[in-house]
């Protein structure tokens, strides 16, 4: 099946999933929708701890929840990101962590990046993002 990219769906969802964020420590609060092959979509939120390294990025929870479900194939990922309380205006990218993590589970040049820049939808491949990727050889 051919799943067309709707950003505007994809950015309601990931505001969505960002009331849901845990974020005591930073106050930033961050969602993500990530788009499956089959159209299936995948939220998560951004999770902190007090103990600062297992904090969890709002695109590395949607991924896992997806890949734990047996998804393998996708299409696009939005991310919106703001203080809590405030809309977004500024675009949110990924961390080069989840960049890298994203790069290991997706078509770099074809998966889409979508943000939201003054209320209006931007994308672009991960390619653009993560150029020269390291890449293990299995
Ligand atoms: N964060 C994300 O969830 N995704 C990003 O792409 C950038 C940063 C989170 C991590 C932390 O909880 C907060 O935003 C501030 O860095």
């Amino acid at each position: 099946m051919d799943t067309k990219i709707d950003e505007k769906k994809l950015l309601k969802e990931a505001k969505e999933a960002r009331k849901n964020a845990y974020v005591p420590f930073s106050g930033f609060t961050v969602g993500a929708a990530l788009l499956t092959k089959e159209g299936k979509i995948y939220r998560g939120c951004n999770i902190e701890s007090s103990v600062m390294s297992p904090s969890l990025c709002a695109e590395r929870v949607a991924l896992s929840k997806a890949i734990s479900e047996g998804e393998k194939e996708f299409l696009a990922i939005a991310i919106v990101g703001a203080p809590s309380g405030e809309d977004a205006k500024e675009p949110c990218y990924p961390c080069g962590v989840c960049r890298q993590v994203l790069s290991e589970h997706t078509d770099l040049n074809t998966f889409q990046i979508i943000t939201e820049e003054n209320g209006k939808a931007v994308s672009c491949p991960l390619s653009d993002l993560l150029p020269k990727a390291f890449v293990f050889d299995k």
